[in-house]
């Protein structure tokens, strides 16, 4: 669909029990990502969490993606393959999910420190972590969507790391995929009215040098063109009377 659809009460309804069941396998993982523990144990965790839930992991063989989670080590930005990579101390991780109820979705990204680490590390999660609420901020009635990635570009240059541009939030509802597409970067006061009804997601992922992304050999995985680390937070929300309702949050 070209066009974006606006969610009736029964669907955001839908949308909030698919969040709520995100949210609570983030708050899990929090205590279950530690130094030692692989990324295919993550991945079998958000799977199981997910179907102990009555939903399905809508990320399993969507456009062929292998599995439930996408789990992004250090220099990826987004859409690594959960493997046998054992994480250590220090490193920094992003984990991708998405829980399809009866037809509807919700989507969220989260990154975890693994153990102690570096400062660089701890910066980037606070500055990133912030930068999705930035956007938060600007996902209100009347504004219009690119309002949000400026503010979020504004806020995170300040900062000294980058926003990446190739990959961006988007609508979603009945699809994973909608419009609108809401980038985290670029100019204000262009794009679609934010209305209520509309349901998107932000999750802007911040890197500490260059935006610039590379893709790997198997289709997926993306990293920093230059090494340098990068994070990312995703929250699923719904446009409402009295502004945004993050979905995927407890
Ligand atoms: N959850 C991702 C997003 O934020 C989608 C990942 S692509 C998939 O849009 F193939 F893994 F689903
Ligand atoms: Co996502």
């Amino acid at each position: 669909m070209n066009v974006i659809v606006t969610k009736s009460r029964y669907e955001i309804e839908l949308m909030r029990e698919a969040g709520k069941v995100v949210a609570a396998c983030h708050a899990a993982l929090a205590d279950f990502i530690k130094p030692g523990v692989s990324t295919h144990q993550i991945d079998q965790f958000v799977e199981n969490f997910i179907v102990a839930n009555h939903m399905e992991p809508a990320q399993k063989g969507y456009n062929g993606y292998p599995f439930a989670a996408c789990t992004s080590v250090n220099d990826v930005i987004c859409h690594g393959f959960p493997s046998n990579y054992v994480l250590q101390d220090g490193d920094l991780i992003t984990v991708d999910m998405v829980a399809l109820n009866k037809g509807l979705h919700g989507d969220s990204a989260w990154s975890y420190a693994v153990g102690s680490v570096s400062p660089l590390t701890k910066r980037l999660l606070e500055v990133t972590h912030r930068a999705l609420f930035v956007g938060i901020e600007q996902a209100i009635l009347g504004n219009q969507i690119s309002d949000i990635g400026h503010a979020i570009q504004i806020y995170v240059e300040g900062e000294g790391f980058s926003v990446v541009r190739d990959y961006i939030g988007h609508g979603i509802g009945r699809q994973m995929h909608e419009k609108p597409e809401v980038l985290h970067y670029g100019p204000p006061h262009k794009g679609p009215r934010i209305r209520k009804g509309m349901a998107f997601t932000i999750e802007p992922m911040v890197n500490t040098g260059s935006y610039e992304t590379k893709l790997e050999q198997d289709g997926w995985t993306v990293r920093t063109i230059d090494g340098s680390l990068s994070a990312q937070y995703e929250h699923t929300l719904v446009i409402t009377d009295n502004g945004p309702e993050i979905l995927t949050q407890l």
